[in-house]
């Protein structure tokens, strides 16, 4: 099901819950029967939206049939579609599992190198075969997932294992397609390059991270980087894998310079500064795509030699755009079920694999709805507001003092 069909299909139970509020009931019955046929063309047993909507749609139309006979009242009929509509935004489509939080470098702003509610939690090991079979065991039942990611706090390379642990997953929850692999670049062999190549999986999405505007910059910030040793094995990969399944990204970030101290400088400047490490990166590897963003700190982890900078982004929206906790699921090394994948603010644990479902827990749990909520409704101060991942009104970037 192409994303638009998705959005039209979600736009339908919108309608039916604002239409059935306005008491339209056969205006409401109207869609939901249109909105089925549309969703009976898709072969629903072979594509997972088209069998969540599926039965969801079945479901609320046989509602109506049973409202219209006078078998169910109308309050019955409300809250239930009330409840349709509150889990129908949730849409597991990614599985994030952190391999490892062990690192072989010692970047000066990674939370990794801090001591952040992040990492603090999971005492820094590699994750157990018995923590990944409880979560393969658990992912193959979600249909809607298609996407694995193995990015994290750590470095996915060091647990000797990720090739098989990678391919145990692929195996066992075979609706997954797509694999997300984001490395320091220390650790890319031509044995872990070659491994790359042989995933099973239709698609792989290969991000190595090199930061700054130069050689210099990049072993300065990432300590025990070698730029030479990552362009090298870069290098290699680029022209062993293939190119019709593999898309290989650079991911940069920069602290700004020291003339951002002086003040008066904007947001714009700062993205200005940014894009050379975009130019850099493109010279050195030409037709390769990079991302580029800045540096922020993680509460509680001064970074030396720099200070934390709070910019106004004029391109802001009010709007919290980033969608991680409508779709997808984040577990780390030790099997907790966490309430967002990247936020060092809001760390808080829904269950642990070992002991609950992953996707009952992501699904239901109170304080992760109320969030949730309040992102749709745009009402309230979540978490979010707080994090660089949202394009909100404040952006916080380190500038260097040194
Ligand atoms: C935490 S690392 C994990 C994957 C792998 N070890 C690597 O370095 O690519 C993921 C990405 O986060 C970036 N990163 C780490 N600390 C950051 C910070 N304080 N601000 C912005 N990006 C940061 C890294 O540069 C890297 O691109
Ligand atoms: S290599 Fe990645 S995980 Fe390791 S310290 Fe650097 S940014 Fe953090
Ligand atoms: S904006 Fe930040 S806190 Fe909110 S879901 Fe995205 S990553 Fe998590």
């Amino acid at each position: 099901m192409s994303e638009e069909v998705i959005q039209l299909l979600m736009n339908g139970l919108l309608i039916t819950g604002k239409a059935h509020k306005s008491g339209d009931f056969i205006q409401c019955k109207a869609v939901i029967e249109k909105l089925l046929t549309l969703i009976m063309s898709y072969d629903y047993n072979q594509d997972a939206f088209a069998k969540k909507f599926y039965r969801l749609y079945t479901a609320i139309n046989a509602l109506f049939d049973k409202t219209q006979a006078g078998e169910v009242t109308h309050e019955v009929f409300y809250a239930q579609i009330d409840d349709a509509l509150s889990k129908f935004h949730l849409n597991p489509t990614k599985l994030r599992i952190e391999l490892t939080r062990l690192c072989n470098l010692r970047c000066r702003y990674c939370a990794c190198n801090s001591t952040n509610p992040i990492t603090a939690q999971t005492n820094k090991k590699h994750m157990s075969w018995d923590v990944l079979r409880n979560i393969a065991e658990q992912a193959k039942e979600i249909e809607t997932l298609n996407e694995l990611s193995v990015c994290g706090y750590g470095e996915t390379f060091m647990n000797k294992e990720w090739f098989e642990m990678i391919c145990y997953v692929l195996e066992t929850v075979p609706q997954i397609k797509k694999v997300l692999i984001q490395t320091n670049g220390m650790l890319n062999t031509k044995e872990n390059i070659d491994k790359v190549a042989q995933l099973p999986c239709e698609r792989i999405s290969f991000e190595v991270s090199i930061d700054g505007i130069s050689a210099e910059e990049t072993e300065y910030w990432r300590v025990g980087s070698k730029f030479e040793t990552i362009k090298e094995s870069l290098n290699y990969a680029i022209s062993r894998l293939d190119k019709n399944k593999t898309e290989i990204w650079l991911f940069n970030v920069s602290v700004l310079p020291k003339e951002f101290l002086t003040g008066g400088k904007t947001f714009h400047d700062a993205m200005a500064h940014i894009s050379k490490g975009n130019e850099w990166l493109r010279s050195e590897f030409p037709g390769v795509t990079v991302h580029s963003g800045y540096v922020h700190n993680y509460p509680g982890h001064a970074v030396d030699g720099t200070v934390l900078w709070e910019v106004a982004n004029p391109d802001a929206s009010s709007k919290i755009s980033c969608a991680y906790r409508f779709v997808m699921i984040a577990v780390d090394p030790g099997g907790d079920i966490l309430s967002c994948p990247c936020d060092a603010t809001d760390v808080f644990v829904l269950g642990n694999v070992a002991h609950d479902n992953m996707l009952n827990v992501w699904t239901n749990n109170a304080k992760l709805n109320e969030i949730r909520k309040m992102i749709i409704t745009e009402t309230g101060a979540t978490p979010c507001d707080q994090c660089n991942a949202n394009p909100s009104a404040v952006k916080r970037m380190l500038i260097k003092t040194t």
